[in-house]
């Protein structure tokens, strides 16, 4: 479903307005700090009620303003999200959500930057974190999941920092159960998405010129299940060491060319086209289990890639785009009648007579 247009308020530098777009491509042109990346993550943040880029969500708030405000409207939905620096208020239809897993995927949204990169190089922390997220955005189930999932893990941490004497002892064992539980229902609909995942990297690979781009999966439990038996076997050094050292959260995602890890072995190009291809196959993904295309969110992408591959990249995009960069791409407008371009000057947007 298209984004028919947003307003927003005391939205980072944006200065408070409306904006309305068109439903397949609106590029949005703009020197360095003109507000470019703060109108996706505006746009992300009605969407998924959380930022891309930062923790503090506070820092989301214009300087000396109260709070922010963010509404969209689709074809048949409307969403509000407010947030003051404490409370944050979700709305769908005019209904207020309380639970974030009732309102995270009312509009399926994927964001692909220069930061994805991290995804190849950084921490299994950032390949797990997409991961989650991306099933999440379909799945309600293991949005909830997830959640219970960390607040045992939280509670079994502190449990084992303390460790040591029978009362404890006892304890943990009940919070073995409730992470056996719910450990198994995470890599029960992990098991089922990375097959998925890992077929649609392949195709978008080879469309981007990488020849067998593929997936694998590093389990801390074998064949991604948890029980009493690993957790026995791991019990003391549990509490050596004073956290949980298995389950879900420990396990990683490793992305391969030519049977090769990418991030030893590709080149800084093939490393971003891999990682586009990564996230074009989540795309595709939730299109395929909603029925529905997501937003694209496009920051800065094209910047590292050579002419033929923006030109495969353009042509790969479904659905509707927003493609900020500081320079228009090089395309032939002919047959972009339908596009929108923006330019856009210390958070103020303007219609660009590029149209
Ligand atoms: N809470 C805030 N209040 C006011 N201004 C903010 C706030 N947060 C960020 N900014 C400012 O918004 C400006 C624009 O940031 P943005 O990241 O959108 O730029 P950009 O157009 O994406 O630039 P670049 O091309 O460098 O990526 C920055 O100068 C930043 O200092
Ligand atoms: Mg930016």
């Amino acid at each position: 479903m298209a984004l028919k247009r947003i307003k927003y308020q005391g939205f980072r530098n944006l200065a408070d307005a409306e904006l309305e777009f068109a439903d397949n491509f609106n590029f949005i042109i703009g020197k360095n700090g003109a507000g470019k990346t703060n109108l996706l993550e505006a746009i992300f943040y009605v969407g998924l009620a959380s930022s891309f880029r930062i923790r503090e969500e506070q820092n989301l708030i214009r300087a000396g303003e109260p709070f922010l405000r963010v509404d969209a409207e689709t074809e048949n939905m409307r969403a509000i999200v407010y947030f003051d620096g404490q409370k944050k208020k979700l709305t769908l239809q005019g209904n207020k959500v309380t639970r974030l897993s009732n309102y995270v995927g009312w509009q399926g949204i994927t964001i692909l930057s220069i930061e994805d990169i991290w995804m190849v190089r950084g921490t299994p922390s950032r390949r797990r974190a997409f991961m989650d997220w991306t099933i999440a955005k379909t799945s309600a189930v293991y949005l909830s999941n997830l959640i219970e999932y960390r607040k045992i893990l939280r509670q079994r941490n502190r449990i084992l920092q303390n460790g040591g004497d029978n009362k404890d002892r006892d304890v943990l064992e009940l919070f073995d159960e409730q992470l056996i539980k719910t450990g198994n229902e995470i890599y029960h609909e992990r098991a089922d998405f990375l097959p998925k995942l890992k077929e649609n990297i392949t195709v978008f690979g080879q469309e981007l010129g990488l020849q067998e781009l593929t997936l694998g999966y590093c389990s801390s439990c074998p064949d991604m299940k948890l029980n009493h038996d690993i957790l026995k076997r791991v019990r003391h050094r549990e509490l050596i060491v004073g956290h949980t050292l298995v389950g879900p959260h420990r396990d990683d995602l490793l992305f391969s060319i030519n049977a090769r890890p990418l991030r030893s072995f590709a080149s800084e190009g093939e490393e971003r086209a891999g990682v586009i291809s990564v996230k074009l196959a989540e795309a595709e993904i939730l299109y395929k289990e909603t029925g529905k295309r997501p937003i694209l969110l496009l920051d800065e992408v094209a910047a590292e890639l050579d002419r033929d591959k923006i030109e495969v990249l353009l042509r790969l995009l479904k659905g509707q785009v927003f493609f900020a960069s500081t320079q228009l791409p090089n395309f032939s407008k002919s047959n972009r009648t339908k596009d929108r371009f923006f330019s856009v000057e210390r958070g103020v947007f303007e219609i660009s007579s590029e149209n």
